[in-house]
């Protein structure tokens, strides 16, 4: 296995990047903030089969976090990542400092107006914002053909989708496939803070989504769908349920009540607390 190599400055990674893209190579990405899981890792396979040459980034992102939330105490383990990363073939790693991705006296931000206050930006309203901001910058540092974002941060997805067409990026974004484990829970970093009684019962936002899903397939009415899934959701023992919203894929609107119609496309998604740990879901309808 080759080691990745690792950057950590911005003139760094330039000259790198130029060099791939001077041999006519084909450069993907993978933006993370590190922790990373099988999740991820199947980012840089899909990056991989869609590259010659991949970069992953880890940074922990400030803006994105809001005061209060868990920034400090994001899970970090650059030495274990790189390695992981190496392993599923990356070839270069990009750690930059928040210096390097916020020089001193930066202004300018991206905001990707309405797609961002819904969902989890009416509980998380900086969230989109600081994630547009950070991922322009990421790519404009690393200026990679092909980025690729896991499904499991559904509105994330559609909103880097939806700036990349507005400010006319010619990154082509691909969507992975969420990352579960056996019992259908997703993949993700903050599973970590889940005790093991927590985990036992955080696979029921899943289960809960799914059952929407086929009941809406067989013409169930949308609101009762989501009705019982929140119902599911609560009696598993969540203490606090942000929402679960049946959405049209790409404008992420809430569909209508009723059964969908013929051919309308859906997508559940979900946010629930377990204790104290905040737990995001979706699935295609
Ligand atoms: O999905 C994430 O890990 C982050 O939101 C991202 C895209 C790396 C931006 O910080």
């Amino acid at each position: 296995m080759q080691q990745a190599k690792i950057v950590r400055t911005r003139a760094d990674l330039q000259r790198e990047i130029s060099a791939v893209h001077k041999s006519g190579q084909r450069v993907g990405f993978v933006p993370t903030m590190g922790a990373l899981h099988d999740g991820h890792i199947s980012l840089v396979t899909k990056a991989r089969e869609n590259a010659d040459f991949v970069v992953a980034s880890i940074f922990v992102n400030p803006t994105q976090f809001a005061p209060g939330e868990d920034l400090d105490r994001y899970p970090r383990n650059e030495e274990g990542d790189v390695a992981r990363l190496s392993g599923a073939g990356c070839n270069l790693v990009y750690c930059p400092s928040v210096e390097e991705m916020y020089p001193e006296g930066s202004l300018t931000n991206v905001r990707v107006e309405e797609m961002s206050d819904l969902l989890d930006g009416i509980y998380r309203p900086h969230f989109f914002y600081g994630v547009a901001t950070v991922v322009a910058r990421l790519f404009i540092h690393v200026r990679p053909d092909v980025a690729v974002f896991g499904e499991k941060d559904y509105q994330q997805l559609q909103i880097i989708k939806r700036m990349v067409r507005d400010l006319g990026f010619a990154i082509e974004i691909i969507g992975g496939t969420t990352w579960r484990d056996e019992d259908g829970l997703a993949q993700s970093s903050r599973n970590a803070y889940l005790s093991e009684e927590e985990r036992r019962r955080a696979n029921a936002i899943f289960s809960a989504l799914h059952r929407a899903a086929c009941r809406l397939r067989i013409g169930c009415p949308v609101e009762d769908a989501i009705k019982e899934a929140r119902g599911t959701i609560l009696a598993a023992g969540f203490s606090k349920l942000d929402y679960v919203s049946a959405v049209d894929p790409v404008t992420l609107q809430d569909l209508p009540d009723g059964p969908m119609e013929a051919g309308q496309d859906c997508r559940l998604l979900a946010a629930a607390w377990m204790g104290s740990t905040r737990l995001i879901d979706n699935l295609g309808v």
